[in-house]
């Protein structure tokens, strides 16, 4: 037998002079496009021309590369920073994912190398004790009771709701995870309650856990597009009538389309009376809770079931971060009920009590806590709270702008940091408002300048700004709405 070689491909790119040197040329080109403060939406390029321009950069020599070939790397991260969404411009107000705080995508940098996940204390100890460090100092802004609840980090906002409706139906019907949902007694079906403005990643978990999109309870809005809380009770009973057993309430803290906030202290009244789990989907504004003007919005958290809170929204950290808190440590556990004798031991110890892979879906999954917790040991809350009241701050300024144009509509006071609103020049016939809107979207995406999104509010199209960048003034706000108008005249 003849001892295994290393191949100089091998050696060279595992080289750590190499690694060094490629990580400062392409440290030089995030410098400069982190300084770029100009306008810019976005350079919509063809799939298929990017698909061309992204197979020109590949090496031909698939069998023995030659040497390393700086120019490629380069020209690759170039076409990368240059094609998508430039979160970091002032020009970008379309969605809820952010500009990073940079140092957040440092320290991102150093968990992808050193790549341990943290579903188990043993591979990644720091990501598993910052994990229950900030579950510990989120937890203040919360309430829950120090020592009973708990918290997991997940793959973002649509498999924390997942987890936690999965755990909600667990409790009210034990049986189904073992031997499926023959399981369940009785006539009725099993259903959740939601707010009509839910993220749909809630109705896409209803159809993962068998529960059926269909059997959605949808409940009315108030005026200020929350869920109508006079009108829960009754929507609940007409549910139970129709053979509906409703065994979760979801209430969202910052809705996907306009920033609502649901009143969660009102919904917990009626899920303690009901005996129903109340989950909040609060994967946007959650972050609020830590803002001494704004935390309010979310009166009534300290007695929910479950939280899904977004670090990669309104915490400005690199996507995915998610915290799913649970108010009782125990039912955290509900979720997943499986063994597996090679990561959950039976013997529990100092060294696994910090161990999540029980109570998360992941099994590898990515130290996505650390990017979060460095910020707060360097920052501590301050940071989020002046960022977070700043964008909320703008946008309500944003509203104010609006109201004095008499070509533009508002259609909601924003309590967050998320505004629609209308284009409605007289020109414009009143059946023609909702394509005008959509017309309007496609034309500013195309135009490059600035990134807005749509959404229907009430059933018809609205244009929708998501201020997530503090470095967005009142000024690049007129800029838009100038460039809106340009765009409405462009045929
Ligand atoms: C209210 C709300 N819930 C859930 C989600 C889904 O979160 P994620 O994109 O992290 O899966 C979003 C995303 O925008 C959201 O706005």
């Amino acid at each position: 037998m003849t001892e295994p070689l290393q191949s100089g491909l091998l050696i060279e790119a595992f080289d750590v002079q190499l690694f060094r040197e490629s990580a400062e040329s392409v440290l030089a080109k995030l410098e400069k496009h982190l300084a770029d403060l100009s306008i810019r939406g976005l350079e919509l390029v063809e799939p298929a021309q990017l698909t061309r321009a992204a197979r020109a950069l590949m090496t031909k020599e698939r069998d023995r590369p030659a040497a390393f070939d700086e120019a490629r790397l380069a020209e690759i991260v170039d076409l990368y920073i240059r094609t998508g969404v430039q979160v970091h411009s002032p020009g970008y107000m379309g969605r809820q994912f952010s500009g990073v705080v940079p140092l957040s995508g440092v320290v991102d940098f150093v968990s992808s190398v050193v790549n341990q996940p943290s579903s188990f204390y043993e591979a990644g100890q720091l990501p598993n004790v910052a994990e229950r460090i900030m579950a510990d100092e989120l937890n203040q802004f919360i309430g829950f009771e120090p020592g009973t609840f708990a918290m997991v980090t997940t793959s973002g906002g649509s498999l924390a709701n997942l987890t936690a409706l999965l755990t909600a139906r667990n409790r009210a019907f034990p049986g189904v995870w073992s031997r499926g949902s023959s399981e369940i007694p009785g006539p009725s079906r099993p259903a959740v309650a939601v707010g009509a403005d839910v993220h749909y990643s809630v109705a896409r978990a209803a159809g993962i856990l068998g529960i059926g999109e269909d059997r959605i309870v949808r409940l009315p809005l108030d005026a200020e597009r929350r869920i109508d809380v006079r009108r829960v009770r009754p929507a609940l009973d007409e549910a139970a009538r129709q053979g509906l057993d409703v065994f979760c309430l979801v209430a969202s803290a910052g809705t996907t389309a306009v920033g609502a906030f649901d009143r969660l202290d009102a919904l917990a009244a009626v899920a303690r009376e009901r005996d129903l789990w109340l989950h909040v989907d609060g994967a946007h504004g959650a972050s609020l809770l830590v803002s001494d003007e704004l935390r309010h919005k979310l009166r009534g958290i300290d007695q929910v079931d479950s939280l899904a809170w977004d670090a990669h929204k309104m915490m400005f950290v690199p996507a995915p971060c998610t915290l799913l808190f649970y108010r009782d440590r125990e039912r955290s556990r509900g979720a997943f009920r499986q063994t597996a004798s090679y990561v959950f031991d039976d013997q529990p110890s100092v060294y696994t009590e910090l161990d999540s892979g029980d109570k998360n879906f992941e099994c590898t999954k990515r130290p996505m806590i650390m990017s979060l917790w460095v910020l707060w040991a360097m920052y501590g809350r301050a940071l989020f709270a002046e960022k977070i009241e700043y964008l909320c701050r703008l946008t309500r300024y944003a509203h104010a702008i609006l109201e004095e144009q008499s070509d533009f509509e508002t259609l909601h006071y924003p309590e967050a940091n998320i505004i629609c609103f209308r284009y409605r020049p007289e020109w414009v016939d009143e059946d023609e408002v909702a394509r005008f809107q959509v017309e309007i979207r496609n034309r500013v995406k195309h135009r490059g300048n600035f990134f807005i999104s749509k959404v229907d509010v009430d059933g018809v199209a609205a244009l929708r700004v998501v201020m997530m960048n503090h470095q967005i003034t009142t000024g690049h706000f007129q800029m838009l709405l100038d460039e809106i108008r340009k765009a409405g005249k462009a045929q």
